[in-house]
């Protein structure tokens, strides 16, 4: 298998969870009102999964040795602008959870700015996905030899074993900062 290979099945999970998300947003809109549960595990989603696991393995791992070869300009070009919008993503998914914590304290007016920032989000991953799939993958395994791209698969691997572990330990200090 080449390491491009888990990161497309990856895509299409994100892809069908931010389908759902915005489905879940339509809902939003209409009765007014917000399960905080669906916009909690909407993030954690995004969080540990799109962007922890997945864009973890692109930029720790394909991106740090795609900056070792001598790419295409465009490639180049590419790869700043996927790393921009990773970055662009953290941001509005901060956002988001900023928002639904204000509109938990009962700043209502909060509302709109939740449905605004998951809708961005939900917008956002399949345009960057697609980049990837249809842009930017293909050629860039041509700079990979065989070997290369073994060992590549075997880290992306190993790097998926530790993200559990990663989650749990987020989630006993999350836990612990709860102070009930
Ligand atoms: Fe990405
Ligand atoms: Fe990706």
């Amino acid at each position: 298998m080449k390491p491009i290979g888990p990161l497309m099945w990856e895509h299409r999970l994100i892809e069908k969870m931010l389908t759902a998300m915005m489905k879940h947003v339509d809902k939003i809109e209409k009765s007014k009102k917000v399960n905080p549960v669906v916009i909690d595990v909407a993030v954690d989603f995004v969080r540990m999964y799109a962007d922890r696991t997945h864009h973890g393995k692109e930029e720790e791992i394909l991106f740090r040795d795609l900056a070792s070869k001598n790419l295409s300009p465009e490639l180049k070009k590419t790869m700043q602008e996927l790393l921009d919008e990773h970055v662009w993503g953290r941001k509005t998914t901060a956002a988001l959870v900023a928002a639904k914590e204000q509109y938990l304290q009962g700043d209502e007016k909060k509302l709109a700015e939740i449905i605004n920032l998951a809708r961005q989000l939900g917008n956002f991953y399949p345009r960057h996905i697609e980049k990837e799939d249809k842009r930017f993958f293909y050629p860039c395994q041509e700079y990979f030899s065989k070997g290369e791209q073994d060992k590549m698969l075997e880290e992306f691997w190993e790097f998926d074993g530790k993200m559990i572990h990663e989650k749990y330990n987020r989630v006993f200090e999350e836990y612990t900062r709860l102070g009930f």
